[in-house]
């Protein structure tokens, strides 16, 4: 009975809450609609903000700074001539590859493209295995790190995730302040690797 009789003074509160306010029945014309800024009706009326891509040559650019801890930074140079990358070209690989950045001044990958948290699989005479167990039954193997001798597969389309940036103004302002652990957390190397535990801010 208690708690029937809270919801009835819940149920009385919410009437009176409701019948105290004015509610204002805020209308959105087509112009406001979306972050475009013309009528849904007038598709040629729409034109986007020109692209523009930083247009200093790798090695004359300066490296922006990261989004949050370890963040994978995105490509303060151009990348004209470097696209796309394929099966078998990735120009990305020839400058940021440790054996070669030092040499042309690029930042090299960082330890954990090095490394793969996938199952290592492996087509072995014909059937393909993981971790040495044939895919058919995969349901106990548990992932390890694994160390790879050059990049790690796993890394090779860079894109996906380092990206060129256009200096257009922002469609919607960034509310987002990371928090950085060190000093040099938005422009220092990362570390991804040595903290993986730790979690990221
Ligand atoms: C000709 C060598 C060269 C090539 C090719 C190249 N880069 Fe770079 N990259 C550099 C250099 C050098 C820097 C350091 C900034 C500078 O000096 O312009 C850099 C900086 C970067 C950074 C920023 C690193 C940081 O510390 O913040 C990223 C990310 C990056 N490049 C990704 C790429 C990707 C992805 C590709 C392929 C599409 C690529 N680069 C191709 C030389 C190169
Ligand atoms: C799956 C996403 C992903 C892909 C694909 C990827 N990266 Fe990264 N990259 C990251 C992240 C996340 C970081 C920062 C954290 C870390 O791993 O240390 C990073 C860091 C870097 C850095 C900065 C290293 C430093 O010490 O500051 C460079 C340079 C870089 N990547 C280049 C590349 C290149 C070149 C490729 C392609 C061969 C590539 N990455 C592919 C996610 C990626």
């Amino acid at each position: 009975m208690l708690k029937q009789n809270g919801v009835l003074v819940g149920l009385a509160l919410g009437a009176l809450v409701i019948t105290g306010c004015t509610i204002t029945q805020q209308t959105v014309s087509e112009e406001e609609m979306g972050l475009r800024k013309t009528t849904l009706y007038a598709e040629e009326k729409t034109v986007a903000d020109p692209t523009n891509y930083a247009k200093s040559v790798a090695g004359e650019s300066q490296v922006l700074g990261r989004a949050f801890e370890n963040a994978p930074p995105m490509i303060p140079h151009d990348v004209e001539g470097m696209m796309d990358i394929t099966k078998d070209m990735n120009m990305c690989m020839d400058c940021h590859m440790p054996e070669m950045a030092a040499m042309v001044n690029a930042t090299p990958v960082p330890a954990s493209h090095l490394a793969s948290f996938r199952p290592l699989t492996q087509y072995v005479g014909g059937e393909f295995q993981k971790e040495g167990v044939l895919v058919v039954n995969t349901s106990d193997i548990k992932t390890a790190l694994h160390s790879r001798e050059g990049l790690s597969m796993d890394r090779f389309t860079c894109t996906a995730c380092h990206a060129p940036q256009s200096d257009n103004a922002p469609l919607v302002a960034n509310q987002f302040s990371p928090e950085f652990r060190s000093d040099t957390g938005a422009t220092g190397n990362s570390n991804l690797l040595d903290v993986l535990n730790e979690g990221v801010r």
